[in-house]
This record gives structure tokens, C-alpha cells and sequence, in this order.
């Protein structure tokens, strides 16, 4: 099924981006996660049209999934020299800038997370309701796999694992499950033996939920990208330029409050989240976790400070 902006994925909370981000004509913005490029053509639409200096809105977009840069490249074609898009993983955030030519940026957006084509994709292995091999990579350049973690690593890491990056109360359960189903063939198997070990009621929350959360983390080093490109994004923000970061889960929305907190250049802009409205989780329900926060760079910094 495709969205109302014609992607397969449904961008989640597009005006609230927008306005938070504070688009307008002529800007410079930085889409961290381009993924199917809702929030991409919005930014760039909302950018388009001379702004005081005369110049037209340019975006960069950045995914580290080759796939998520194919699929998106044929809908931005139209807009020319405007939308750069390259396939890298936002932890290079700041030198993709600045060989591109997007320092200072007026805004940078972080939408966290899967697309819903690459939890819906047969052959990825990001859903439990799939018969996929255990891949999980954003990128074939990862070496470690899912696959890998599930059937090779010692229990006790499992355990920590889910435990860590899945906030799973049944992580030592889980994990002992695994290792005595080896071989696990594929997500499907895996999410039914994690499904069996923490007792599946219906009605709420898939209990492979949270496992599939902490492998899909730990194989792609979720944590510490988020950390280097929340850093790298203050350096190449311009001053008052701002940040705007949409999280899903609790694991990610903790670094966030944490870079923010811990910065002495950016500041919170709305002290609170803020959430989808009740209309939009009805029409998307995969946007019932989301959380968006916005953050504003405070003091200008001199162009080589900017480049890292
Ligand atoms: C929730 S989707 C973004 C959807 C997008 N905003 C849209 O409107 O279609 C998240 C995207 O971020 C990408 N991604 C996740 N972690 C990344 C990282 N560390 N570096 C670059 N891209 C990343 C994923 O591959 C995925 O395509």
C-alpha cells in the first residue's frame, strides 16, 4: 500500500517536521535517513522558490541502505541538482557535508528506524513474520549478521544483548531457547521460538518484538551511529539552524536527551516531545511510537571548526 505523499513508506508527522525544521524557500537541509523520501520531497517542495539571497532550497539525503538510495532516486529526479543523495551511514554525516557542499545547513533531520519497505522486504530478515535469512544489515558492508549473533554467539552474550538493546525482561529465557532450537533457519523460525519462550498472548505486542529491536541494533551498531551523528550534526548546523530527531523507542530517545543535555552548543527549541495526533496513528499505526524532538544550534562557529 502506498501513502498519501505516494511512497510505500508513511512518513511520519510531515507538517510537524516541517515546521519544526522551519523550512523555507532558499534553505539548506540534511535528511539523515532518506529511507523512501517522504520527508525529502515535503522539505524540498516546502524549500523551493528563491529565497532572500536569490538561491533555491537544496537538500542532502543520506542512507546507509543502497536500496532505500535506488528506490528513491527515480522520485527525485525532478528536482535536479537540488537533491543530492548518497549512500552512506550517518556517522560520516560531517565530512558527507562537507564534500558535498551542505555547510552550514539550516536544518537536519534523524527519522529513526526502519522504512516499512525494509520491515516489509521477503528477503531482509527485520520481520518475524517472514521466512528470511537472518541478515538484518542495513548494508551488505557490515560483516556481522543476525544470523551470526542468533546461531554462533554464547548464550550469556545473546542474553546481554537482548537485554541491552531489547530492554527484555525475558532475555535470559529467550536467549536460552535460541541455543537449544539451533540451527535457527531464518526470522520466522526465530521469531516463533521467541514467541513459545516468553508465552505469546494475543492481543498485544508480538513478544519477538523486542528481540528482533536488539539484533536489528546490534548488528548495524544502532547506538554508536546515533551518538557520531547526533555529535557531527551540531557541526554542521548553522547558527540557529535546527535539529529535529523522530525516535521509536525508548533506547534511542534516552541517547537524544542525552546528547542534548550533555551539548553546550544546541538547545531545546519545545521542551516537550511531540506526538502524532490520534488521526495519524489511526491512518498509520506504525506511528504510534514516534516522538519527535526539536533542538536549535546556538553559537556560529567558524567553517574549519565545522569540518571534522
Ligand atoms: C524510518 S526510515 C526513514 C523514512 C523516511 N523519513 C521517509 O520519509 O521515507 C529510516 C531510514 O534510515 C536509514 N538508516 C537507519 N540508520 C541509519 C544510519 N546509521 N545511517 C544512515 N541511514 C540509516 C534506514 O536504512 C531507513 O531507510
Amino acid at each position: 500500500m502506498t501513502s498519501a505523499t505516494g511512497t510505500y513508506h508513511w512518513p511520519v508527522m510531515v507538517s510537524e517536521v516541517l515546521e519544526s525544521l522551519g523550512v523555507h524557500p532558499g534553505g539548506t537541509y540534511i535528511d539523515c535517513t532518506l529511507g523512501d523520501g517522504g520527508h525529502s520531497v515535503a522539505i524540498l517542495e516546502a524549500a523551493a522558490g528563491p529565497g532572500p539571497t536569490g538561491e533555491h532550497g537544496r537538500l542532502l539525503g543520506l542512507d546507509a541502505d543502497p536500496e532505500a538510495i535506488v528506490a528513491t532516486t527515480a522520485r527525485l529526479d525532478s528536482y535536479g541538482g537540488s537533491a543530492v543523495l548518497v549512500n552512506t551511514n550517518f556517522e560520516h554525516l560531517g565530512q558527507t557535508a562537507a564534500s558535498q557542499g551542505f555547510i552550514p545547513a539550516d536544518g537536519v533531520l534523524f527519522d529513526l528506524g526502519l522504512s516499512s519497505r525494509q520491515l516489509d522486504a521477503e528477503d531482509r530478515g527485520f520481520s518475524f513474520k517472514r521466512p528470511a535469512s537472518l541478515d538484518m544489515r542495513f548494508s551488505a558492508e557490515g560483516e556481522l549478521t543476525a544470523d551470526y549473533i542468533v546461531n554462533e554467539w554464547p548464550e550469556e552474550d545473546l542474553a546481554n544483548l537482548i537485554y541491552k538493546f531489547g530492554e527484555e525482561p525475558k532475555s535470559r529465557k529467550i536467549a536460552k531457547a535460541i541455543v537449544r532450537n539451533r540451527t535457527i533457519v531464518d526470522a520466522k523460525h526465530l521469531g516463533d521460538v521467541v514467541a513459545r519462550a516468553s508465552g505469546y498472548r494475543k492481543g498485544r505486542t508480538h513478544p519477538a518484538t523486542r528481540t528482533f529491536q536488539a539484533l536489528r541494533i546490534g548488528v548495524n551498531h544502532e547506538i554508536e551511529s546515533l551518538q557520531a551523528g547526533l555529535g557531527q550534526a551540531a557541526s554542521v548546523l548553522d547558527g540557529g539552524g535546527r535539529l529535529v530527531t523522530i525516535s521509536y523507542h525508548s533506547l534511542e530517545d534516552r541517547e537524544i536527551k542525552r546528547f542534548v543535555v550533555g551539548s553546550d552548543q544546541m538547545k531545546a527549541v519545545v521542551k516537550k516531545v511531540i506526538r502524532p495526533s490520534k488521526a495519524e496513528v489511526e491512518r498509520n499505526p506504525r506511528s504510534r511510537s514516534a516522538k519527535l524532538r526539536v533542538v536549535e544550534r546556538l553559537i556560529p562557529e567558524s567553517d574549519d571548526s565545522r569540518v571534522r
